[in-house]
């Protein structure tokens, strides 16, 4: 683990999975860390658990599609330390569980109200943590920001139309600020998970095609835990990353270089041909066009 003593560190997102587990981690690694999070009370219950620690956790409750809340946040912490050092977010929604007329969809069936708050939580809110930090950031001379996507933003899929866009609309941003704030010695860069097991990465998909769908297209074979996502954050946060910036860093098992062949491939081999006990669908006969040689399904008929 990088030591980060001396650092001080927001974590916004913090209520759960990865982002609790990155503001423990970082704790633990000598930092001194806010931990932020609309659910003020889950961060409070947090801090609470460290108050006999070396370095106790700090909570407070944010709105990050608030700018003057995402302002206050950072000038609180900067007033109290003299500066910030870093900054993880991993705050997001993703609708995939809800009602239906509120749920995260095809782009014909996603409403602008599921649009506009995954653009307000994802990419607004990331925006403007970056906007009103970076000052702070300046004071210091330095700084890290590290970014949460998703390889949800590299592939194009059947549904979560806002999320998927919220998330490519990320790694735009990160290069944009990398750009803009290097010659000031700030770093930003966004880590872009595949499958972690946190509460919302194991009710977003079905208990069964979770394992059926997810471990085919990985190549290692356990999903990560929001801990591997919080050694990559320190990583990212700490001097061993220096010369590391505007880089969308992908944590997947290999999920996002394994081709699509090979996951059906290791789908039927592993699972059977069809996820969730559905039948095979029935083969397609493609009908040969005219003047082709090669018609109807016996190859010996071609020649
Ligand atoms: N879990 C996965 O499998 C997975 C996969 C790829 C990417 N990700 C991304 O990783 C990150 C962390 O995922 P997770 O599953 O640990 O957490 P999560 O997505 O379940 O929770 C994110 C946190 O954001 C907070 N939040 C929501 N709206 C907010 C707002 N307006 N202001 C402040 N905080 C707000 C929530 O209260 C919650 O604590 C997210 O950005 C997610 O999109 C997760």
């Amino acid at each position: 683990m990088p030591n980060l003593e001396g650092k001080t560190i927001v974590v916004i997102g913090a209520a759960v999975g990865a982002g609790r587990a990155t503001a423990k981690l970082l704790a633990d690694a000598g930092a001194d860390v806010t931990a932020a999070d609309l659910d003020g009370k889950a961060v409070t219950d947090l801090a609470t658990q460290t108050s006999d620690q070396a370095m106790p956790i700090t909570a407070w409750e944010v709105d990050v599609t608030d700018e003057n809340s995402v302002r206050s946040l950072f000038a609180s912490v900067s007033g109290h330390h003299g500066g910030i050092d870093g900054l993880v977010n991993t705050s997001a929604v993703l609708r995939a569980e809800t009602a239906d007329d509120d749920r995260d969809r095809d782009l014909l069936g996603v409403s602008t109200r599921v649009w506009d708050l995954t653009m307000a939580v994802n990419l607004k809110g990331a925006m403007l943590c970056c906007k009103h930090v970076v000052p702070h950031m300046k004071d210091r001379g330095r700084g890290s920001i590290v970014l949460t996507s998703s390889i949800a933003a590299f592939f194009g899929n059947k549904d979560h139309a806002a999320y998927g866009t919220s998330k490519a609309g990320l790694i735009g941003l990160t290069k944009y600020v990398a750009a803009m704030f290097g010659e000031h010695n700030i770093r930003c860069n966004v880590i872009t998970p595949g499958q972690m097991m946190t509460e919302s990465g194991y009710t977003n998909v079905s208990a069964l095609d979770r394992e059926q769908i997810y471990g085919a297209g990985r190549m290692l074979p356990e999903a990560a835990s929001p801990v591997d996502f919080a050694h990559l954050a320190a990583f990212l946060l700490s001097e061993d990353s220096r010369y590391i910036t505007g880089q969308a860093v992908v944590m997947d098992g290999g999920t996002s270089s394994m081709s699509a062949l090979g996951a059906i491939a290791k789908a039927r081999t592993r699972f059977g041909f069809a996820p969730s006990g559905a039948q095979p669908p029935a083969p397609v006969i493609v009908p040969p066009r005219p003047g082709d040689a090669m018609t109807g399904q016996d190859p010996a008929a071609w020649r």
